[in-house]
């Protein structure tokens, strides 16, 4: 069945059966606007859009919105409606500005009678977001499809937001994100109300807006990779440009200039703004903190700050402006003499007070401008002006702290508000920063915690979803981190605790998934969750269970094939007793399938322990050094044979902040024995390149980046059993290996916890 048929069927009984229903869950009711409005009044009649409905505005500014819907209308449906001409007064929309109507400024007021619908608001922005919901009622249609008339549903709204923040922040510089693909999301987001734009514009890995004074700022402080003939920075009218596009769907775009840390792009261009200009920077090409940040005892550097707003006020014309102050590793300012002397002619008694300092002067630049300055809540560490904004990441305490002070306050704690990290368990999911912040979890955030003083409530702005990019390569990458959960955001913020409903909403969402494939979003589908491993060994029978992080039908085949609509349906543990490859997918009720999952079930015999002769304590280990990528490139060692008491020991540095040490890549092989407490089948878990446990490869990643442990299993005697681990000494996509704990852990199937392997159960033999 098509799309389309499917959709115009679903339309028609939710037509045809709305008598009957008080909570519609069709498509085109009004109950099925997300986010959810504050109050819905029902009537049992339809209006007839069509060709002739036309939209009646009476300003300048609300003609550019009603032409907006006009496109919106046609390229969502395929209908073409018109702008009303003078005399006309039936079938129309009608888009009304009231200062008397009781909701807030961006509120509306959607009314759809019979014969007309009415749009009211306060604002023009009110106006949009009316329109918007009406956007909602009506069905998605294939392009090649055109409609003639829909009916919609008569009844009223009377909607307003709970926050006036609802936030997407972007990080630019860590992955250059182009103005088509920039554009594409601030479009979608505007279907949901979002408002608020944050551009993390520069950073250690590259600074990404042109500054026509500091020309350098996009040229060496844009990081040379094999791509650099790319232009990865955005010109200020490239800048313009976005800005243009976000007013028009009513987003304030807010620019982050990261100070004083986060800085190593600039000093790369400028080092003279740096505690030690003699240092040859250069963009950072790993991830991580870097020690070199802006001179804090240097005029200079105010002056480049100077400078840099006085070009980029013109270009943003909101009031808010980030100037970053998170990350700031103090040791470049211990080390200077210039800061150190700043610190003692302002009595200042650290070098936390120094960043206060710092922001303090930021701040100054930036309320030159009669604007407005955000910072990340260490700025807090050293103490804030009266006037500074907080954006809380590390948590709730720094934005709790702020608001109870009287300060403004922006949530976005990491654990609830970071859509980089893995909305599903990270050994499914593509790579991420961490786990976990699945849908759930961010759509039960209350954007204000507890113990905020009744009095200070209204100091919560509200609420963003930030998106890191060290592991988004491409515009999908940021797509499938943020929906739906960016989705969850706009009804936190927008509908708010006493309106929203998790339940409620997953019903909308897979309504609005459509809108979405409309858009050619590449959203988030919850993946077949449950073993850990993809190759389960096993010796009698084997059950496994499948889980999806929101409800989803999974569908799975035995016999090789990709699963589809026709294939079975998980309902219970599966128990299987023979070899067997299990391909399994979520199915979203409109019909679009996730990745596929596959697993191979493996019958095996225990594999025997062994009886090495002068066994002692600890692991042979051989190191050849070079920047190997995988472990086809090792060449057999043949240097010296050392000995190490523990898997652990293996490793050599974990700093963030420095340059990775070249010197040390390479490639070690450790070798010996593990002993098994008892018999049976046990998973092993590592992020090294290679694991072989009794001759088995059961951990082989094959030069992916190892942020995260992968899985393997096997069946195994009680007693020793050789153990063969390769580690490689490597920067893999701006993550070092050296940062990662050298180890591997272990359970027995039927348990949940792992336990690393330690010096009790390591042996070589002489
Ligand atoms: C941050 O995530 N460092 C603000
Ligand atoms: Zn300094």
């Amino acid at each position: 069945m098509s799309k389309f048929i499917y959709i115009l069927i679903c339309f028609f009984i939710t037509a045809s059966c709305s008598k009957q229903k008080k909570h519609n869950s069709d498509p085109i009711s009004l109950e099925n606007i997300t986010p959810k409005p504050q109050k819905i009044t029902v009537e049992d009649n339809s209006f007839k859009l069509s060709k002739e409905t036309s939209i009646i505005f009476n300003t300048e500014e609300t003609k550019a919105i009603a032409e907006f819907f006009i496109d919106k209308i046609a390229s969502h449906t395929g209908l073409s409606i018109s702008l009303a001409g003078e005399s006309q007064t039936e079938n129309t929309i009608q888009l009304v500005l009231d200062d008397a109507l009781e909701v807030n400024n961006e509120g509306y007021r959607l009314s759809i009678s019979k014969e007309n619908i009415l749009v009211k608001a306060k604002t023009n922005q009110g106006l949009f977001y009316g329109m918007q919901s009406l956007l909602q009622l009506l069905p998605i249609s294939l392009e090649s499809y055109h409609l003639d008339a829909i009916q919609l549903p008569t009844g009223t709204v009377t909607d307003e937001p709970e926050f006036s923040w609802r936030g997407w922040h972007l990080d630019v510089s860590r992955h250059f994100f182009s103005v088509e693909e920039i554009k594409k999301q601030l479009d979608v987001l505007a279907l949901f109300k979002i408002n608020k734009f944050h551009w993390h514009l520069t950073d250690d890995q590259g600074w990404r807006i042109e500054i026509k004074k500091y020309p350098k700022l996009t040229v060496q402080g844009i990081q040379k990779n094999e791509e650099s003939s790319k232009k990865e920075y955005y010109t200020q009218e490239e800048v313009k440009e976005v800005v243009a596009y976000a007013k028009e769907r009513f987003i304030d775009v807010i620019p982050e200039i990261e100070t004083p840390g986060h800085a190593v792009a600039a000093l790369a261009a400028y080092p003279e703004l740096s505690c030690n200009p003699n240092i040859k920077y250069q963009p950072r090409e790993l991830w991580g903190v870097d020690y070199n940040i802006f001179c804090a005892g240097n005029e200079k550097v105010f002056q480049f700050l100077d400078d840099v707003y006085a070009e980029i006020v013109p270009l943003f014309p909101y009031k808010y402006y980030h100037a970053g102050g998170d990350e700031v590793p103090k040791r470049s300012w211990e080390n200077c003499s210039s800061c150190q002397k700043t610190m003692k002619e302002n009595s200042l008694k650290d070098e936390e007070e120094l960043q206060s300092y710092f922001m303090a002067r930021v701040e100054k630049i930036i309320q030159k401008h009669d604007k407005i300055m955000i910072g990340w809540d260490e700025i807090l560490e050293g103490g804030i002006t009266p006037t500074t904004n907080i954006m809380s990441w590390q948590g709730e305490e720094g934005g709790i702290k702020a608001a109870n002070a009287g300060h403004d306050v922006i949530m976005a704690p990491a654990s609830y508000a970071y859509l980089n990290f893995s909305q599903g368990d990270y050994r499914v999911e593509p790579m991420a920063h961490g786990g976990d912040v699945p849908l759930e979890k961010v759509y039960n955030y209350n954007p204000i915690p507890a113990d905020i003083a009744d009095d200070k409530r209204k100091h919560i702005l509200g609420m963003q979803g930030n998106i890191w990019t060290e592991y988004a390569y491409e515009g999908k990458d940021i797509e499938y981190y943020m929906y739906p959960r960016i989705l969850a955001i706009a009804e936190l913020t927008w509908s708010g605790e006493k309106t929203k409903n998790y339940e409620d909403f997953l019903k909308r969402l897979a309504l609005l998934y459509p809108i979405l494939d409309h858009y050619e979003i590449n959203y988030h589908i919850p993946l077949p969750e449950g073993p850990t491993a993809d190759n389960i060994a096993f010796i009698d029978s084997v059950t496994v269970e499948f889980e999806t992080t929101h409800p989803v039908t999974m569908k799975y085949t035995l016999d090789g094939s990709q699963p589809t609509e026709n294939s079975e349906t998980y309902k219970q543990p599966l128990t299987f007793s023979e070899n067997t490859e299990i391909n399994i997918a979520s199915f979203l009720p409109h019909g679009k399938v996730s990745k596929v999952r596959k697993l191979q079930l493996k019958k095996v015999t225990y594999k025997e322990a062994q009886k090495p002769k002068n066994v002692q304590s600890g692991l042979q280990i051989q190191t050849v050094k070079g920047h190997f990528m995988d472990a086809d490139e090792v060449p057999t060692p043949n240097g010296e044979i050392s000995i190490i008491k523990n898997i652990e020991a293996t490793n050599t540095a974990y700093d963030w902040g420095k340059e990775i040490d070249t010197t040390k890549f390479g490639a070690s092989i450790l070798k010996g024995y593990i002993e098994i407490p008892e018999d049976g089948v046990y998973y092993f878990a590592s992020k090294q390149e290679q694991v072989k446990i009794a001759d088995s490869l059961i951990i082989n990643p094959k030069s992916t980046l190892k942020r995260f442990p992968i899985e393997g299993t096997i069946a195994l005697k009680k007693g020793l059993h050789p153990i063969e681990i390769l580690y490689l000494n490597n920067v893999v996509k701006g993550w070092a290996s050296d940062w990662n704990e050298v180890e591997v852990k272990f359970r027995r199937a039927k348990q949940e916890t792992y336990k690393a392997i330690d010096s009790s159960m390591v042996f070589y033999a002489e």
